[in-house]
């Protein structure tokens, strides 16, 4: 059935306490409920029947107000217990089974190697008792776990610990009693025989905090960075934000079977392991970023989720586009601002902008769903950071920050909607965000079309704004949105002018620094600012920073590209051109394979390595991480979201043909860009994970992969030489990454015998493995498909853990467009297969990986056909689980 914003109504009953009784065991666990029920005096009376959501419940017992119901009193189905004509106010109780080790879902109570854990959001409590599992129903909860200590030594679940038990039978009991209300979604417990790392933090009201970390045993030594992740986030959120830890305990679980990335339960985050756990030696750079993003992440939601949560499901961004956004600024001030803007908007670019464009497209706010597990999305995440960044921008900093105190202080405790959210931005900037409203309404990507004038009698040049956003199924008409759009202007030198808009008096010019950007604000279809005092034609630096999530269009030469890359004061600009030049020339060499490279081209690339600076400390403007970043070209996959119909081979072959060119014509420079960067004493003596360290590295090996393109036995030996004596799994892998691409008339046997050897020694890290896995799967090899069906036999692959399913088949299919796409569609029919295999067991994931498919009609009629084909093929299964259903039929436009 299909769920609808317009339909929401408050719930009839709430539930102020809830007494939750477990006894844990993976088999089967029994579990009791003692509610405390309340008609709610702001919704309208209904039949008078109570109506909890229950789902693969075994019902043993069920009593109201002391009394055991005859059948008569109740009925029970697949979805639900209606008790029928209960009073105003009573208590419930419900004894209930559960069977954890039979939940392959991974959904409600379910085990994970030898522990067992819960994930409830979105809809996951149901599937643990009979409750109103909705987000605007919060509870007090007071949780009593019992269990074999010899199996489940540690018994886990929010808020604060209120003492153990040692049973007359030999089983332990543990009590938690969360003092916060919290809607059903927040509930969690962990079980299990864990090992723990604790640290502890001290408020800025001076409470200490202890801080505990549990892993699975073997785990222990890779926390540092999570929990220096940890204490480094709560520190932040108190200055940031003014918000302080509340509960007496913090805990974070790590745990190997994980649907997503991780959960923000009131006091007991759990989380996939590949964001908690890493070593050095098993974890990359991009790896310690996300965790220190995801760390921070969950427990940013302490405040922006969990004090304050969601009125329904269609207002998910209203937490998670807040916390993303507060999860990014958390990461700019940790290492480099530049960079990470330009991460979050190649993530945007690449996953949100085409979801925006196809088949599954909807408003940061949707308005209606089948299955509320397929919008935790790109849209609902990345775009609605987005839109909070912009109201961010609307206001400065300190009338944000009165706005976020307004918002803190108004909703704590409440259940609210994206809407109050933008109410307490509008009332404490003194502004009106009746237009930008639409941003939350509105699916679709804008388009931002730029021209300009300049008048050379006059000294004016006058910008010209036309903005309109594409139809997407279900919004065929599009209403003008409120962009903020910065803009700068550049002098020949390339130095930023001063900005002074027509009728704009001298005197009010600011000389602040800031002067240089100018955020205009769009509102009309078409917008004309004209800038005054010019002597000459400038050079326009637009969309600043990424000021609005647009698809900007505006004539540049490929001389002002390159003029924008070596000069604009703006370092996202300043890669941003670099992209453009390079996706133009990339997306012309597609359509005519002759096409050589133009020196122009390469000498670009010349001039931004020999600007490569020495060091870290060296005191250059270029920074090696925006270096690396500068250089790398955009992804297939982002190219072929520029093409009206997507040329698989093609792209590839360009990227390729580009790469190999800038390898050989700059062969010297990266080589020497190379050796600058390669000290093997200091790596190996002192590893270092700062930001200005992992910059380098990113840098150097940028330039390997260049080098790779273009091999001789002098670059295979550098390869192999840093995968044989590096000592940190990011300089690791990317060796072994550029041997395996290598090909086997210069590289010989050396990719296959570097994998062996990685094999050998991770094959027992099952996070190292993923990667051993996901590289096989993403390699640009004929055979790699054979190969990926090969691996699926691997003793060591396995369907039941989301990590090696997305390692081998999830990296095959989204990351390796080449070999999936293959003409003869047989990438298509293994992921269809895999598909129904997988939706049995976990309709999550099946859902999942099903995305690459959905974006079909961007592909030539021959793919189209095939993977419209094997999309049928999956509808007509019977008992599809809601998740494929929803992402079928829509792809298929037969919703
Ligand atoms: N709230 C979690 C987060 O921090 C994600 C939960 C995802 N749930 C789901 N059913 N997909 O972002
Ligand atoms: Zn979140």
């Amino acid at each position: 059935p299909v769920i609808r914003r317009e339909d929401y109504r408050p719930a009839e009953f709430l539930i102020d306490q809830a007494d939750l009784r477990f006894e844990l065991d993976a088999g089967q666990t029994l579990v009791e409920a003692e509610l405390s029920l309340r008609r709610n005096p702001a919704a309208p009376r209904g039949d008078g029947d109570l109506h909890l959501d229950g789902e693969q419940l075994e019902l043993l017992d069920l009593t109201l107000d002391g009394r055991r119901l005859p059948p008569a009193e109740y009925r029970v189905d697949e979805h639900a217990l209606v008790v029928r004509r209960v009073p105003d106010r009573f208590r419930l109780r419900t004894r209930v089974q559960i069977h954890p080790s039979a939940n392959t879902a991974l959904e409600g109570l379910y085990v994970s190697g030898d522990m067992l854990c819960t994930q409830c959001e979105a809809e996951g409590f149901r599937r643990i008792t009979y409750f109103l599992d909705r987000p605007d129903v919060m509870s007090r909860y007071r949780v009593t776990l019992v269990a074999d200590p010899a199996r489940y030594p540690v018994l886990l679940s929010n808020g604060n610990p209120a003492g153990t038990e040692e049973l007359a039978d030999g089983r332990r009991l543990a009590r938690w009693d969360d003092p916060f209300p919290k809607p059903s979604y927040l509930f969690a417990v962990v079980a299990g025989d864990l090992a723990l790392v604790e640290d502890r933090f001290v408020t800025a009201s001076g409470r200490e905090i202890p801080l505990r970390i549990f892993v699975e045993p073997g785990n222990r030594d890779k926390c540092d960075h999570a929990m220096r992740s940890l204490k480094a986030a709560m520190r932040w959120d108190e200055t940031r934000y003014g918000r302080e830890y509340d509960l007496d305990l913090f805990m974070i679980v790590a745990v190997s079977h994980f649907n997503m990335g991780a959960m923000e339960n009131k006091g007991l985050n759990v989380f996939n392991d590949k964001f908690v756990l890493a070593r050095p030696d098993t974890a990359t750079d991009a790896d310690f970023a996300h965790i220190e993003g995801v760390v921070a992440h969950e427990y940013f939601h302490n405040w922006t989720g969990n004090r304050i949560t969601c009125r329904d499901w269609f207002q998910l961004s209203l937490k998670e586009g807040f916390t993303v956004y507060r999860d990014q600024e958390f990461s700019a001030d940790q290492g480099s601002r530049g960079v990470k803007r330009i991460e979050d908007v190649r993530l945007l670019r690449s996953r949100q902008f085409p979801e925006d464009a196809g088949p599954m497209a909807h408003p940061v706010r949707p308005d209606s769903y089948i299955e509320i597990n397929n919008f935790y999305t790109a849209t609902v995440y990345e775009k609605g950071a987005e839109l909070v960044r912009m109201q961010a921008g609307l206001l400065g900093p300190e009338r944000f920050r009165k706005g976020t105190d307004l918002y803190f202080e108004r909703f704590d405790g409440q259940a609210v909607t994206t809407d109050d959210f933008v109410a307490c931005m509008e009332q404490a900037g003194g502004l009106d965000l009746t237009q930008f409203r639409r941003w939350y309404a509105q699916a679709g990507t804008p388009v931002l079309e730029c021209a300009d004038h300049y008048d050379a009698d006059a000294g004016t040049y006058t910008l010209e704004i036309r903005q309109h956003t594409p139809a997407t199924p279900g919004q065929a008409d599009k209403q003008p949105l409120h962009i903020p759009f910065a803009v700068g202007l550049l002098d020949a030198q390339g130095r930023d002018l001063p900005l002074r808009l027509a009728g704009e008096s001298a005197a009010s010019e600011p000389t602040a620094a800031g002067v240089c950007t100018r955020m205009l604000e769009l509102r009309a279809p078409v917008e004309r600012f004209t800038f005054v005092g010019l002597a000459a034609r400038p050079v326009p630096s637009l969309l600043r920073g990424f000021s609005a999530p647009v698809r900007l269009r505006y004539p540049y030469s490929d001389a002002d590209l390159t003029f924008l890359m070596a000069h604009d004061s703006d370092g996202f600009n300043r890669w941003d051109a670099a992209q453009t030049l390079a996706q133009r020339l990339l997306l012309r060499m597609v359509e005519e394979e002759a096409l050589s490279v133009p020196d122009s081209f390469v000498e670009a690339f010349r001039q931004a390595l020999k600007e490569a600076p020495v060091d870290a400390s060296a005191d250059t403007q270029a920074d090696p991480a925006l270096l690396a970043e500068v250089l790398t070209l955009p992804s297939e996959g982002y190219l072929a979201d520029q093409m009206d119909c997507v040329d698989v081979d093609g792209i590839h072959r360009a990227r390729e043909t580009l790469a190999a060119t800038l390898g050989a014509l700059l062969r010297e420079d990266l080589l020497a860009v190379y050796e600058r960067h390669w000290q093997p004493g200091a790596e190996a003596g002192d590893y270092d994970l700062s930001p200005a360290a992992a910059g380098r590295r990113a840098l150097r090996n940028c330039v390997l992969g260049y080098l790779g393109q273009a091999p001789d036995a002098g670059i295979v030996a550098l390869a192999q030489r840093q995968f044989d004596t590096a000592n940190n799994m990011t300089d690791v892998i990317a060796a072994l990454r550029v041997l395996l691409e290598m090909p086997v008339d210069v590289a010989g046997d050396a990719g296959e015998r570097a994998l062996a050897a990685f094999y050998r020694r991770w094959s027992q890290e099952q996070l190292v493995l993923d990667k051993w896995f996901a590289l096989q799967a993403q390699s640009s090899r004929p055979d790699t498909l054979a190969r990926v069906k090969g691996l699926m036999k691997h003793p060591q692959f396995s369907l039941a853990n989301p990590n090696r399913v997305r390692a081998l088949i999830g990296a095959f299919a989204s990351g390796n467009p080449l070999r999936f796409h293959a003409e003869d569609g047989a990438g298509y029919g293994f992921l269809a297969d895999r598909i129904l295999e997988l939706d049995p067991l976990n309709p999550q994931i099946a859902a999942r990986l099903l995305h690459p498919m959905t974006r079909w009609r961007r592909y030539d009629p021959g793919r189209q056909a095939l993977m419209q084909r094997q999309l049928e093929r999956i509808l007509e299964v019977d008992g599809l689980s809601s998740d494929v259903y929803e992402v079928v039929s829509r792809s298929l436009g037969k919703d």
